[in-house]
């Protein structure tokens, strides 16, 4: 770096930010600090873009009033932390930016303090620059400069304050649970800790606070939340990081429908804070009517739902007997060419699927049932209708599912691909769904047995306690799962309270009573001691506000993210660590199974 001197702070303070000046500020002398964003050189005049947090304030050194501060402003480079002392003045008509928030002023300076230096940005500091993404996630602090992130983080904290603000105004205490414990039981791998004055043993990182927060209803805390981080070892995503965080809540005495009113006034209250204000009540359809209406259980609502029609065509062999067939709609795609068409029935047919998309030609032998497809789906003229059935045999656990499963893919596939001409996927308009009454189990067909279709804690519908072991395929679950635009928000349920109900689960479930005990027996025992009926769930705090802020990627949201691969770029972590580190902790390196 060039040598250029700098000045001492001293008891220097600023009067104001870089975005707040206005016309009514002018004649005042105000004192700026910040970064240089832009820099113009116009010879005896020149001009920079101030930028901190809050805006960006345009400088004016003019050589002809002030020979110091011009001089010591051409040292002055991108991304230089200055302080300045001026006046406010008004702009002349034709210099006004209505791009800047204080575009109708300037600040004549009349004396600059170069507080710090930068080199030259790896990359530039403006929003629409194609910078790689390992780039950014190196020098994640600079990144971290631009207008987006800048706006993305602050909304971030904003979000997290109306959070804070939305549960204490219902009730509810905020109370911190451990990062260093056991296993939790979601499902993934956990990250370990290994302990030194203990070797051999491991903490493990939570993967929910669970457990704790059905311990605090035990105890007697009756509305507990907490903004908190979770970890989780499992292959990631756009919308998924080894750590993230989650708005965990949890209720005691509740009815489901209590914890619906919760989070949704909680969601209004988020939206309304972050400026995409939403309308309730949150619409809500049953697990099943998701499965038949969208073919997944994190309906897109922003494009309209697919129709179950096999009864309007009874023996016609336009789908396995017995199998769904699905009349798909996606609105104002306009015609498609033979190549559209062509690769829409081979992303149906990778999935098993048989697509007709030449309804002209099904008409000729079908045309009375075509009639009452168009009258049920009722198409517009531009729109695409398509007819997907189940090209195969008839066979596996849950065939009905499987076929739905791929039509709902197909249904997201052709939306997605012609959202540049129906515009339905618009990351403006934010659709949320309740989906409820999920299944108590799902079948692992790896391991043979039935699985938590959410987790071993969840209560079994009233009804259906006593299907757990004649039948556990139609035990429906007291669960339910929140959805914004297609994608899982949050998931909750209300729990077992009985230490008898939560063995029965067990039992289902194939856990023998001693793994049970191993692995759960501080909740178990808690059970014995005047549990109180509880519930709550869990929303996933990144991907909310990553639909919220537009973002396709929740590393958009989180500050300081990790890569697909879990890798900090920017600190270099996980990394090797010293042998005298592992020998301490009793550990020796072995290759990987
Ligand atoms: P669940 O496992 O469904 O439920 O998690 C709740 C929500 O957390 C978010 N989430 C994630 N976000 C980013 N990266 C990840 N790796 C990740 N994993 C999960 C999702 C998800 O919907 N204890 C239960 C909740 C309860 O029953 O109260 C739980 O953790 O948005």
């Amino acid at each position: 770096m060039a040598e250029v001197k700098l000045d001492f702070l001293g008891d220097l303070r600023r009067t104001h930010s870089c975005g707040q000046l206005r016309s009514a500020d002018a004649g005042q002398t105000v004192t700026l600090m910040g970064w240089v964003h832009r820099r113009r050189d116009l010879g005896g005049v020149i001009f920079i873009h101030l930028r901190d947090r809050d805006g960006i304030t345009q400088l004016v050194f003019d050589e002809s009033k002030n020979a110091e501060a011009h001089r010591r402003a051409q040292d002055l480079s991108s991304e230089f932390v200055a302080a300045v002392r001026g006046v406010v003045t008004l702009r002349t008509p034709e210099t006004i930016n209505p791009n800047i928030a204080t575009g109708d002023v300037e600040v004549a300076v009349d004396k600059l303090w170069i507080l710090n230096e930068s080199r030259t940005p790896p990359f530039p500091l403006e929003d629409n620059v194609d910078v790689k993404e390992d780039v950014r996630l190196k020098y994640r602090y600079i990144d971290l400069r631009r207008p987006r992130m800048q706006r993305n983080i602050i909304m971030r904290s904003r979000i997290a304050l109306a959070i804070r603000q939305a549960f204490y105004a219902q009730g509810f205490l905020e109370i911190e649970t451990p990062f260093m414990t056991r296993s939790t039981p979601e499902g993934a791998r956990d990250y370990l800790v290994p302990s030194r004055v203990q070797p051999g043993s491991f903490y493990a990182l939570p993967q929910s606070p669970q457990i704790f927060k059905q311990l605090l209803m035990v105890s007697g805390y009756e509305r507990y939340f907490q903004i908190v981080r979770c970890f989780r070892d499992e292959d990631l995503r756009a919308d998924r990081q080894p750590e993230f965080t989650q708005i965990d809540l949890e209720m005691s005495f509740p009815q489901e429908e209590q914890v619906y009113e919760v989070v949704e006034k909680l969601m209004l209250d988020i939206c309304e804070a972050a400026g995409k204000p939403i309308a309730g009540p949150i619409p809500r359809i049953t697990y099943a009517q998701a499965m038949r209406r969208y073919g997944t259980d994190k309906p897109d609502l922003r494009i309209p739902p697919f129709h179950c029609v096999e009864d309007l065509f009874p023996n016609a062999g336009l789908t396995t007997e017995g199998l769904p067939l699905v009349a798909i709609h996606i609105p104002s795609t306009g015609p498609l060419s033979r190549k559209e068409r062509d690769e829409i029935k081979a992303f149906g047919t990778e999935r098993g699927l048989r697509v007709l998309d030449d309804l002209k030609r099904l008409e000729r032998d079908f045309a009375e049932p075509l009639r009452k497809v168009r009258e049920r789906v009722n198409p517009a003229e531009n729109d695409l209708l398509v007819l997907a059935g189940w090209a195969g045999e008839k066979k596996g656990e849950l065939p009905e599912h499987t076929v739905l499963q791929a039509c709902g893919q197909l249904r997201m596939f052709i939306a997605q691909k012609y959202n540049d001409r129906h515009k339905l996927l618009d990351a403006e308009i934010l659709r949320f769904l309740w989906v409820v009454e999920f299944p108590m189990f799902e079948w692992d067909s790896e391991e043979n047995r039935w699985s938590a279709a959410h987790h071993p804690f969840t209560s079994v519908h009233d009804e259906d306690l006593e299907k757990l072991t004649t039948d556990p395929a139609h035990c429906r679950a007291k669960s339910y799962d929140l959805v914004l635009n297609g994608i899982e928000l949050g998931s909750g349920s209300i729990r077992i309270h009985r230490r008898d109900v939560q063995s029965k689960v067990f039992a289902a479930l194939g856990f023998s009573e001693e793994e049970a005990k191993r692995r759960f027996g501080f909740l178990l025992e808690a059970l014995e001691y005047g549990a109180p009926p509880h519930g709550g769930m869990a929303l996933g705090l990144d991907r909310l506000v990553m639909l919220i802020a537009g973002e396709q990627s929740i590393r958009e949201v989180i500050p300081f993210p990790k890569t697909a691969k879990g890798t900090d770029l920017m600190c270099d972590a996980p990394s090797p660590v010293p042998e005298r580190q592992l020998r301490e902790l009793g550990i020796r390196l072995v290759e990987p199974k």
